[in-house]
């Protein structure tokens, strides 16, 4: 037996040497993984930071707000070292460079979200002005996906805005999310003959979303859109990501 356990850790270290590639393919896959699931939690950060600050935001009686780029960019990196133990400023050695590359430009992409809004967030004498965590995340996951081969979107079965409708694999995953329990996992997947990593974080609606997506039903809330007569814990959506494993 000593012999047999001598040989196979032998092995591990021969073949790696021999096939680089397979042991190299399998980690590319694993990091991706992992590089799609922070991309998601990293979106989610940023939607958590707006939320936080939305009375802020709304407050009609102050003008400069200080809500600027440089501040979302601490919040937000507070926000996800908070929840993911990764300080984005010092990355860890462990972090994937595809990781670290793509959270770069995805926080680069929510900046100039906010730096865009500046004019918006500072006008005094409105209260709501259409800031609020959904349009932050659909322009940053927009912008994100416009500079890049990786895709980020959040999406729904019966979107308010249609740019977030989903495709045919996102409109499965989420059926099947919503006839299941609430879950935090995400769904990951490769799909098209493993070409292609899927992933799909659950998002669930709060009592806060309420007074926009809540009862009664088909009333126009705040933003404009007819309320969906949502309840709390019910599925809203799904933060989305999609990275072909052949950048084009
Ligand atoms: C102030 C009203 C308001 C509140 C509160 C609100 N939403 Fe929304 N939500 C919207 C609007 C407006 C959109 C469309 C955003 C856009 O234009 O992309 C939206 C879009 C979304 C989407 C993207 C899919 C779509 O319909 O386009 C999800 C998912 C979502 N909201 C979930 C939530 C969750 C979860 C909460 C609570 C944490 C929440 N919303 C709170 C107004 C609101």
């Amino acid at each position: 037996m000593i012999v047999l356990s001598k040989v196979v850790r032998l092995l591990g270290l021969i073949l790696p040497l021999l096939f680089p590639q397979a042991g190299l393919a399998q980690d590319s896959h694993k990091d991706m993984e992992q590089t799609a699931q922070l991309l998601t939690t990293f979106l989610n950060a940023g939607r958590l930071v707006v939320d936080r600050n939305q009375s802020l935001i709304n407050d009609p009686g102050k003008g400069e707000k200080g809500f600027t780029p440089e501040v979302f960019e601490r919040l937000v990196r507070d926000e996800f070292l908070e929840q993911t133990r990764i300080d984005l400023s010092q990355p860890p050695a462990s972090l994937p460079s595809s990781a670290q590359a793509l959270l770069a430009a995805l926080l680069l992409a929510s900046k100039d979200v906010v730096g865009d809004a500046q004019f918006v967030i500072n006008q005094r004498g409105i209260g709501y002005k259409n800031f609020i965590p959904a349009t932050f995340g659909s322009q940053a996951a927009r912008k994100f996906s416009n500079r890049s081969h990786v895709t980020i979107k959040q999406t729904t079965l019966n979107p308010r805005n249609l740019k977030n409708t989903p495709d045919a694999y996102e409109e499965t995953v989420l059926e099947r999310l919503a006839n299941q329990p609430a879950s935090t996992t995400p769904i990951v997947e490769w799909v098209d003959g493993g070409r292609v990593l899927r992933t799909m974080m659950p998002i669930y609606y709060s009592e806060d979303c309420l007074t926009c997506h809540g009862s009664p039903k088909g009333i126009l809330d705040m933003s404009g859109y007819p309320r969906e007569g949502a309840q709390t814990g019910e599925l809203a959506g799904a933060i989305s990501v999609q990275i072909p494993m052949d950048p084009q």
